[in-house]
């Protein structure tokens, strides 16, 4: 029963919401330790066979979440699964060791569905690689869907590579050759063939050339090529298509900020996609390059500040949120879909460029303020001036911690939206913050697990950006792929 006394209490500004929402009361620290646990719990939970909140989906089938309606995202995509399971075997190579088979039931099961003919075509000439969804047991999904998506069979390479690597540093070259190489090389010989063809962005919206897209492709080329070689095997593909996708990637760029998509689509170009295509070129040996936007070079830094800000003025929950704090932030300013809300796992990207970026600082001793990145530093700092800063100067401390504490300022915002028990679903309400759209969303768990990890300063492998070779002229190009069904994953 409610006291009078109590009840002046729940109605008290604040207190109502709160109660109506419990959220996470600790502090910055506390929730990270809380919710990195509950992220990769839920994780797993959403992959086959025993993931407890996906019964139905085959072994190491990735759902995308469980929701079935409302959205239904009961499906496998190609982009979503590659991204979790590249943190997965981060993780798994961090020391989680208990990791390891899932990973190999991920790769028999991509091996299987590259096999799968689909409405985007078949292995033949490679056009199914591109499929982005599937259902949970495997089977081609068959309804109307934006197809295809060409981020897909990068990403997918990328992930089977990082634990491939591993293997041949443990002299496992053999079951790398028969478990992992024959996909890994249908998704090169694909990115190979056909980079310079149009598809659907990783919202599978906008049918055009997507910047992260772009990104992932190059990534991919340049980590198979010396993956391939690490074989004894080749691949021309990468080595002859890679320099003109990069050329291809420097398109994107405005001066001020990345066109995330080069389509008709009435849109600004501001989009998570940017930041995301800079966490997927992160590469934590190589310098504040501009030409692989790592999170520390002067383009990404100033994409970032006008992609944050595009968000302030039209999200409820960011008022009061000027320039140089850290807000919500959303996939684009125009979003309609499920309400256009605040994502956690833009919110998240958000962070865990800014942290990339003060690792990368720190690696190299030393920070530079250009033209370009100016009003990214004097949102944080009014006397900002361009200047090379050593790691032994005020400037250079003071700066990487206001970038540090930005950083941090959205997994505060994660944190305040996050409900009691951790669940991430994909959006939170623009006027409140409330959870939104699908529940339990996988990725929003996998963006939380690496900005987590780079805060901690634990990071991924190198993929080689630092050797970035830009074709002298750009031109549209291809390289003919050959396309095998994969023989039937065996022992590890
Ligand atoms: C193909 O590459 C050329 C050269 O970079 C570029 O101008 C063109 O827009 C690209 N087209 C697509 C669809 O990727």
């Amino acid at each position: 029963m409610l006291t009078a006394n109590l009840l002046t209490a729940l109605l008290a500004p604040g207190v109502l919401s709160a109660a109506l929402y419990p959220r996470q009361d600790t502090d910055l620290d506390g929730f990270i330790k809380t919710e990195s646990e509950v992220a990769l719990k839920s994780i797993l939970n959403n992959i086959g066979a025993d993931g407890s909140a996906v019964s139905g989906a085959s072994a190491g089938i990735v759902v995308a979440s469980p929701s079935k309606s409302d959205p239904d995202y009961f499906y496998t995509w190609t982009r979503d699964a590659a991204l979790t399971l590249k943190v997965l075997i981060d993780d798994f190579l961090a020391g989680e060791t208990s990791l390891e088979s899932t990973i190999q039931d991920y790769i028999s099961a991509q091996a299987k569905l590259q096999a799968v003919s689909n409405p985007s075509g078949d292995l033949s000439n490679g056009q199914g690689l591109a499929e982005p969804k599937f259902n949970v047991d495997e089977t081609a999904f068959t309804g109307d869907w934006g197809r295809p998506q060409r981020d897909g069979p990068a990403l997918r390479a990328t992930a089977m590579i990082a634990y491939g690597n591993h293997l041949v540093s443990s002299e496992k070259e053999d079951v790398v050759k028969s478990n992992i190489w024959p996909s890994v090389q249908n998704d090169l010989d694909y990115v190979a063939q056909y980079w310079n063809q149009t598809g659907f962005d990783l919202w599978e919206e906008v049918q055009g050339s997507s910047f992260f897209t772009i990104a992932a492709q190059y990534r991919a080329l340049v980590e198979g090529s010396a993956f391939s070689k690490s074989l004894g095997e080749t691949c021309d593909g990468c080595d002859s298509q890679a320099p003109q996708i990069l050329c291809f990637l420097q398109s994107f760029w405005n001066g001020k900020s990345v066109v995330s998509n080069i389509a008709d689509n009435g849109r600004s170009g501001l989009d998570a996609n940017s930041v995301l295509a800079s966490i997927q070129l992160f590469d934590p040996k190589a310098a504040c390059d501009d030409v692989t936007f790592q999170p520390c070079s002067a383009r990404a830094l100033s994409n970032h500040k006008q992609y944050v800000d595009s968000f302030r003025s039209i999200y409820n929950v960011n008022s009061g949120k000027d320039a140089g704090t850290a807000a919500a932030v959303g996939r684009y300013a125009e979003d309609t879909y499920m309400g256009g809300n605040p994502w956690y796992l833009t919110t998240l990207a958000a962070a865990e460029q800014l942290y990339d970026a003060v690792y990368q600082w720190k690696q190299q001793g030393s920070l530079s303020i250009t033209e370009t990145s100016l009003a990214f530093f004097q949102d944080l700092d009014s006397s900002a001036a361009v200047g090379d800063y050593a790691s032994n100067s005020d400037t250079y401390t003071s700066l990487t911690a206001a970038v540090t504490k930005y950083a941090d300022g959205f997994v505060s915002i994660v944190q305040q939206y996050a409900p009691s028990n951790g669940a991430l679903a994909e959006q939170f309400t623009r006027d409140d913050g409330t959870p939104a759209s699908a529940s339990d969303l996988t990725w929003s768990y996998a963006a939380f697990v690496t900005a987590a990890e780079r805060r901690a300063g634990t990071m991924p492998a190198t993929w080689g950006a630092s050797d970035a070779k830009v074709a002298e002229t750009c031109e549209g190009s291809s390289a003919e792929g050959s396309y095998t069904a994969p023989p039937e994953v065996g022992s590890w």
